[in-house]
């Protein structure tokens, strides 16, 4: 089969198609036949190199979600799994191919009205928005700045907290900020966060140098849940900038979809796709490419082009 895979990390030209042996399911696990694979914030980071840490080696395929139809099933697998059209999550990697490995346990059947592009837009960055507003213990009536509203996590995050409180945003242009509006924003701030006050959470996508300067706008008692890093790690000050508004009893936290269980995140990404089936939920699609230009997609990412998602389609 053919996939795209990290031979060099660094840009977009560093991705190759190559061709790999097909996938053969282990017990538990199904094969998945891609219609469409999802492109989030998180791959371009591990194709950059920027999560070299994590232990991503060259020949890495990466892909967190794909939805598509079971080819395969492994061992102690249900046989109505078969020829079933789902949305999977593919965990470190995997998705950027004709066939693709998921764990069954991980499996949800699509709703006939979502498309498996929508699927791929809603479902992934719907569960981090999902559980990262739930970390931040955001309640009714309460208020956010969702910092890097215009990616895939953000575009969800807004349109989740706005149905039970107030969102404001940040963004790079007045034009995005008239569609964050349509998602449910209510206040739209540029990328400094200048004027921003009377938030109870802060739910952050970008971390980075600027991340201290927006406690200033955060109510006593406020939180601030950091779900990303598109901006680069937070500095070293930040501890010394809690102490700094100390009076304000902030709270600092990161979250990770990881430390959510695999049955909770199945209940949210089921819940997401059913509520995308009703038209409760956006999927906001930025661009569909075939796999073979996933660098294209990397393309628009480094150039701050896309609004929502970019998924890939295998021809
Ligand atoms: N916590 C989890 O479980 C989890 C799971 C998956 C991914 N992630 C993380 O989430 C991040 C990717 O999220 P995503 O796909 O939503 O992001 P994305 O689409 O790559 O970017 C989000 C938005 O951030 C804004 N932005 C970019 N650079 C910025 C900067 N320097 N300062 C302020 N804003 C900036 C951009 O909007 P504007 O141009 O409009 O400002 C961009 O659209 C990655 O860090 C990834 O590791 C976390």
């Amino acid at each position: 089969m053919k996939a795209v895979a990290v031979q060099r990390f660094g840009d977009p030209g560093g991705m190759a198609v190559v061709d790999l042996p097909d996938p053969r399911p282990a017990a538990g696990q199904v094969v998945i036949t891609p219609e469409a694979i999802g492109v989030g914030g998180v791959d371009v980071l591990i194709r950059r190199g920027a999560l070299a840490a994590f232990g991503f080696e060259p020949g890495h395929v990466l892909g967190g979600e794909v939805a598509g139809v079971v080819t395969a099933l492994g061992a102690d697998v249900d046989e109505s799994w078969a020829g079933a059209r789902v949305w999977a999550p593919t965990g470190e990697g995997g998705g950027y191919a004709e066939q693709v490995l998921a764990p069954a346990a991980t499996l949800v059947r699509l709703p006939p009205e979502v498309s498996p592009v929508d699927a791929v837009t809603v479902a992934g960055s719907g569960v981090v928005a999902h559980f990262g507003l739930r970390h931040a213990r955001f309640a009714p009536g309460e208020s956010v700045l969702v910092r890097g509203a215009a990616g895939g996590i953000g575009v969800m995050a807004v349109q989740l907290a706005a149905r039970t409180g107030t969102v404001a945003v940040t963004t790079s242009s007045a034009g995005r900020g008239a569609r964050l509006r349509a998602l449910g924003a209510t206040r739209v701030l540029d990328r400094t966060g200048e004027g921003a006050t009377g938030h109870d959470v802060l739910f952050d996508v970008a971390a980075g140098d600027e991340l201290p300067s927006f406690f200033a706008g955060l109510n006593p008692n406020g939180r601030v849940v950091t779900v990303g890093v598109v901006a680069g790690p937070p500095p070293a000050r930040l501890v010394a900038e809690m102490f700094t508004a100390f009076r304000k009893s902030l709270s600092f936290a990161v979250f990770s979809a990881d430390s959510v269980s695999t049955e909770d995140r199945w209940t949210v990404a089921a819940e997401l796709l059913a509520a995308a089936g009703r038209g409760e939920v956006d999927a906001v699609v930025h661009d569909v490419l075939p796999l073979w230009q996933a660098a294209d997609a990397h393309r628009q990412l480094d150039t701050g082009a896309v609004f929502g998602r970019i998924a890939l389609v295998p021809e």
